[in-house]
């Protein structure tokens, strides 16, 4: 398959890349254990999250926690994939089960467990008008305006600094693009902005997604509607910055001709646009790699999620959807996806950084605190736009690790601490009784120096 000079260009930086991290790690830490994970020099990506990461995108998949026991589901969702849904484990119901007491034990179990990996994670819904929890249900006006208001200021503290995208406001529209009628569109009609109002104060790190189904063909109703809305949002300074169009390709639809026109039409409107609940009724070869390909041909398109892992996973199983079957083994649908996203276009020409840094870490990449406690730092898993570092910590049991990344690389994710996040640039990480071993994903954003790290007892 022919390949475009942007291709080659962003291939060349992988693995100039790769290059600048090993010498870099080598020359700081003989211990350092390092994977990268670029393609081959002319090989083809052969995993559907490197494949996609060739031009800055990921492919992701929802994850069912009741699933993270099942070995071959999690050997493929780790093995594919590099960004993560969880399916129903951070919506309303979920996650404040009683009026203002929450519980995120199963979203975090669904976060640590893709974060661990490297795996990047999407928060999905802070209001919707669906699975919301019983006592939402019955709420109505002021009540439920305030009760929205502190949902989302409550869930998002918890998280934040942590996630790649929130979908803040999810199916608020019917299919002629008016308003949906709910017990949250009671409250007012301007709900959803001040929904966006509220998420941006909560968490300024993570971008705001709009989400939504049947929003794919360009002359739908509801597409206007929505369109519209982001539009009205974008001129009014209403924090908005991406769309996600589910794309349940099931239950009777099918990919629009004018498909990639809806994703450039959103993405001029100055949003980002991803595919996030992707799912094909029995995986049709042509629609998986028509919508994979509408995403590549637009820049701001940054990433497809497919809605499970294998048919016997998906919500609507019937219709064999996915790209993994129910043993776990790769649909024709999946080659088409790999292929489409290994002939891909970069999302920005160049995709190199523009001034690369030199990897470096602190002189004393082991910090004596004085205060009774060392963090020691080695290099984990590292990908063309982020990297993990392990964290481990000796001298006492009850530290306290200030970490701060040079701008403008950002802490993304961490795992097995209790965290505070002062900014997206410091992290405050104490124990969360798991021991003293932990880690962080950093977006290093052209910066790949290491974070300076200090130590105290508490
Ligand atoms: O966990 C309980 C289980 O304890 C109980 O025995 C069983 C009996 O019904 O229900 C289980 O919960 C189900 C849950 O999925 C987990 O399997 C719920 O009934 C069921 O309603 C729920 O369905 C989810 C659906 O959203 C609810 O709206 C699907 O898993 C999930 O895939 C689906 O995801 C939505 C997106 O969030 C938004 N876009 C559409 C998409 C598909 O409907």
């Amino acid at each position: 398959m022919a390949r475009s000079s942007s291709d080659l260009h962003g291939r060349r930086w992988w693995r100039s890349s790769a290059a600048r991290i090993l010498a870099g790690v080598a020359s700081v830490a003989a211990t350092a254990a390092v994977l990268v994970t670029a393609p081959g020099a002319d090989a083809a990506a052969s995993t559907l999250g490197a494949a996609a990461a060739q031009s800055g995108r990921y492919f992701g998949t929802a994850i069912a926690g009741g699933r993270l026991g099942d070995s071959a589901y999690t050997t493929i969702a780790a093995r594919e994939f590099n960004m993560v849904t969880a399916e129903n484990e951070m919506k309303p119901d979920a996650t404040e089960p009683n009026q203002n007491q929450f519980n995120f034990s199963a979203g975090d179990q669904i976060y640590n467990w893709a974060v661990s990996r490297g795996l990047r994670v999407r928060g999905h819904t802070l209001a919707w008008h669906a699975q919301q929890p019983g006592w939402m249900q019955n709420m109505n006006g002021s009540a439920l305006r305030s009760a929205m208001i502190n949902h989302i200021q409550k869930v998002m503290a918890h998280y934040q600094g942590k996630l790649a995208h929130w979908d803040v406001v999810n199916e608020a529209f019917n299919e002629d693009g008016s308003r949906r009628s709910s017990n949250l569109q009671g409250t007012g009609n301007d709900w959803i902005e001040v929904a966006f109002r509220t998420a941006r104060a909560a968490d300024p790190s993570v971008k705001l997604c709009y989400n939504d189904y049947n929003i794919d063909n360009w002359n739908y109703g509801k597409t206007q509607g929505v369109y519209n809305m982001v539009r009205d949002f974008k001129a009014r300074g209403v924090p908005i910055d991406c769309v996600g169009l589910q794309a349940h390709f099931t239950g009777g639809s099918s990919v629009p001709s004018n498909f990639q026109t809806t994703i450039s039409s959103f993405a001029a409107l100055g949003v980002d646009v991803a595919l996030t609940e992707v799912d094909v009724t029995n995986a049709s070869t042509a629609q998986y790699t028509a919508l994979t390909q509408a995403c590549l041909n637009v820049a701001r398109c940054v990433g497809i999620t497919v809605w499970g892992v294998r048919d016997s996973d998906s919500w609507r199983s019937s219709e064999s959807p996915l790209l993994f079957d129910g043993n776990g083994n790769k649909k024709a649908a999946y080659n088409s996806v790999l292929n489409a996203l290994n002939a891909g276009s970069p999302t920005t020409t160049p995709t190199t950084p523009t001034n690369p840094t030199t990897p470096t870490t602190p002189t004393t990449p082991t910090t004596p605190g004085g205060g009774g406690c060392t963090a020691t730092l080695s290099a984990g898993q590292a990908w063309s736009d982020r990297y993990n570092l392990n964290v481990s910590v000796s001298g006492s049991s009850t530290w306290t690790v200030t970490m701060t990344v040079p701008s403008p690389a950002r802490i993304s994710a961490t795992w097995n601490i209790n965290g505070t996040w002062p900014s997206s640039q410091v992290l405050v990480a104490k124990p969360n009784g798991n021991g003293s071993n932990w880690g962080v994903t950093i977006q290093h954003n052209g910066n790949w120096n290491w974070p300076s790290v200090s130590c105290s007892t508490s």
